[in-house]
């Protein structure tokens, strides 16, 4: 998500976007993104947040492949007043909440090759547009997104950026949700991924604690492996509830000096679903 590049590529704007560019994708390109979107639609039902699916129609446009920005973007419009706009890579954490603070999601335009198919050290096409673009289309979620981008603005303010950018990772990026049979998952990092689909929700590897906004924004989190904690919602309302209307500044205060938790610590306060072995962590 927010990390920091110094260099604007020559193509890009100064807002970072650069056009998609669709008509010079490759027949390989595109079967990609079919394969990828085949694989994950087959997978993901019963685990995912019925408002995902839900969300999930608005990729099935006139022409297989990958989406087109264009037609894509004349639905997210109608849904939501999202849009999705392509970026060259990761941005500078300015241009990356002001866009999300303008309902403008930041998506690379590249797609993985065959050798990446299940690790990628940036993320792609598949993951900014499959993983975040059905929630996009939810009202709700919608409001959590642009609220999220001006909550990055003042956090900037207010030196707190990287507390902000552990409730990201832990919500957007690989947040689970209580649903009523049990744990969905709805985070776009999951749900993009074959593997860490079944592994969130299936592996007695992993933490599953309920979620706690102080005790998400101290905890560290890795970013080269599956999570070895992921923190459960209720609901998005209840998300909503707990972010959009809460004033951050006081707990930004309040969490000054605060200690870390460890990316795979238990807490006295925790609310456990599940207390991971860690055994793939440490296999
Ligand atoms: N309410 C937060 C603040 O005062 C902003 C925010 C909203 C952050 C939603 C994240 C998600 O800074
Ligand atoms: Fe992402």
């Amino acid at each position: 998500m927010t990390h920091y590049t110094t260099v604007r590529p020559p193509q890009a704007a100064p807002d970072w976007t650069i056009p998609q560019d669709w008509e010079s994708y490759s027949a390989d390109e595109h079967a990609m993104w079919d394969h990828l979107f085949e694989r994950q639609t087959r997978l993901l039902p019963g685990r995912v947040a019925p408002a995902f699916l839900e969300g999930l129609d608005i990729l099935r446009l006139s022409k297989p492949g990958i989406p087109d920005f264009a037609e894509l973007n004349a639905r997210l419009m109608d849904a939501t007043g999202w849009q999705v706009v392509a970026v060259p890579g990761l941005v500078p954490d300015a241009a990356f909440f002001d866009h999300l603070a303008n309902r403008r999601f930041v998506a690379g335009r590249f797609i993985r090759t065959p050798e990446q198919i299940d690790y990628l050290e940036e993320p792609d096409i598949f993951h900014d547009v499959f993983g975040h673009v059905p929630l996009l289309a939810n009202p709700v979620f919608a409001d959590y997104m642009e609220a999220y981008g001006r909550g990055g603005q003042r956090a900037g303010e207010l030196g707190a950026i990287e507390r902000l950018a552990r409730l990201y990772w832990y919500t957007v990026e690989f947040g689970l949700l209580r649903g009523a049979n049990g744990l969905q998952i709805y985070g776009a990092g999951i749900v993009s991924s074959f593997s860490e689909s079944v592994f969130a929700l299936d592996d007695p590897s992993p933490n599953r604690i309920a979620f706690d906004l102080r005790r998400v924004m101290r905890t560290l989190y890795r970013i080269d492996d599956f999570q070895q904690t992921y923190f459960v919602i209720d609901s998005f309302e209840d998300l909503l509830r707990q972010t959009v209307e809460n004033d951050f500044a006081p707990l930004y205060r309040a969490l000054l000096g605060a200690q870390d938790i460890g990316a795979a610590e238990i807490v006295d306060s925790d609310r456990l679903d599940h207390r991971g072995t860690q055994a793939y962590a440490h296999a």
